[in-house]
């Protein structure tokens, strides 16, 4: 008791989505304090870390060869364990920052949601990169959970509800009643898969090569899942990998659509399977209630209407997608009284 007493005291809540794409921190009593992408430059021969975030994320693709920018984190789970623990020591240090000199006295509770498809090794690993990164305490959270409880499901009462949550790596679909996960599926299909698909499209199509961040970005400004814009078009500027020199090409948001049905029917199929599992007393609940979309995935145009017209369900894109699960944890931390509830 009166060491759950000190700590309540004496050290920093905090919360982090540690997502393949983007890293989110929460910190009780203040909000969301960081927000950047899960991206890490270091030196390839020293292993210096040279910058974390949007700094590193602009160098993706563009830096000598004695120089690295990494994604530590791929398909929702650790790629690069060292790398992840310096990401997260860098997290969790500028988080600290935030708080007052007294919650500094004891090592920080952190609160780290995770994918709820991840093997018990890799929650291990997790838990462990936290401890390594300077974390007194690590506990997880499944992330469809957390989004529920960030978009403000309502996740205790008895009734099924709904979450898909869309992000760089993976998809997790969940139907929540009573606090916890009645049927889910977890896909490593995610924001990445589509950015692939954009690139493969562009190789086979027209021999242009293009980098992540061109593709994301051409995903972004001009990708859908339903016919809605496919008279858009936008130039891409790559390399031809038959003249052997730099080309721009005319696309259209059309060819984009075409080019991203195959991971999205995999989407799609995620979201079949946790239905067809779902209990039928639950399954009715969601005739009304709808199924909710989080995640970055969710801004894809088109998505909404897509899986409405594939379901037959009403569907809801919550108001901050990328916020969703950082928000969730936060939320979680002002009702953690007693850590040991929630289980590592
Ligand atoms: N407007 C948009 N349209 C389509 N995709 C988008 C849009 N904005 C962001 N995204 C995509 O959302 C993804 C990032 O979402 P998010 O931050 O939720 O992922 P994450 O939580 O880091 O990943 P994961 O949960 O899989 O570990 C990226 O793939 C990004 O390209
Ligand atoms: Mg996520």
């Amino acid at each position: 008791m009166k060491t759950q007493f000190f700590a309540e005291m004496f050290c920093a809540h905090i919360g982090i989505d540690l997502g393949t794409a983007n890293c989110l921190v929460f910190v009780r009593d203040q909000g969301v304090v960081l927000n950047e992408p899960s991206v890490v430059a270091i030196k390839v021969y020293t292993k210096e870390v040279l910058a974390v975030g949007s700094e590193a994320k602009e160098m993706l693709g563009k830096v000598p060869g004695s120089i690295q920018a990494i994604r530590p984190m791929r398909e929702g789970v650790i790629a690069n364990y060292e790398v992840t623990e310096d990401m997260l020591r860098y997290f969790i240090q500028r988080a600290i920052r935030t708080v007052p000199w007294y919650k500094r006295l004891l090592r920080p509770r952190v609160l780290i949601a995770v994918p709820s498809g991840i093997t018990e090794v890799e929650h291990r690993a997790v838990t462990d990169s936290a401890k390594h990164a300077g974390a007194g305490e690590a506990v997880l959270v499944e992330e469809p959970f957390a989004a529920a409880v960030g978009v403000g499901l309502p996740v205790a009462e008895a009734a099924g509800s709904m979450i898909v949550d869309i992000g760089g790596g993976t998809t997790e679909v969940a139907v929540i009643s009573l606090s916890g996960i009645v049927s889910a599926k977890s896909v490593r299909v995610g924001g990445d898969t589509l950015d692939q698909a954009i690139m493969q499209h562009l190789k086979k199509a027209y021999s242009l090569q293009i980098g992540e961040n061109s593709a994301e970005q051409i995903k972004i400004h001009l990708g859908s899942a339903y016919p809605m814009r496919d008279d858009e078009s936008m130039d891409v500027k790559g390399f031809d990998m038959m003249a052997r020199v730099p080309k721009t090409v005319r696309i259209t948001a059309g060819e984009v659509r075409m080019a991203l049905q195959g991971p999205i029917s995999m989407i799609l199929e995620a979201v079949r399977a946790t239905l067809d599992t779902c209990p039928p007393e639950l399954a009715a609940d969601l005739i009304d209630r709808g199924i909710m979309l989080a995640g970055g995935g969710a801004k894809l145009v088109g998505l909404d209407k897509l899986l409405t017209d594939e379901t037959g369900l009403p569907v809801f894109v919550s108001e901050e997608p990328l916020n969703a699960v950082v928000n969730g944890t936060g939320e979680m931390l002002k009702k953690i009284h007693s850590w040991s509830i929630v289980t590592e």
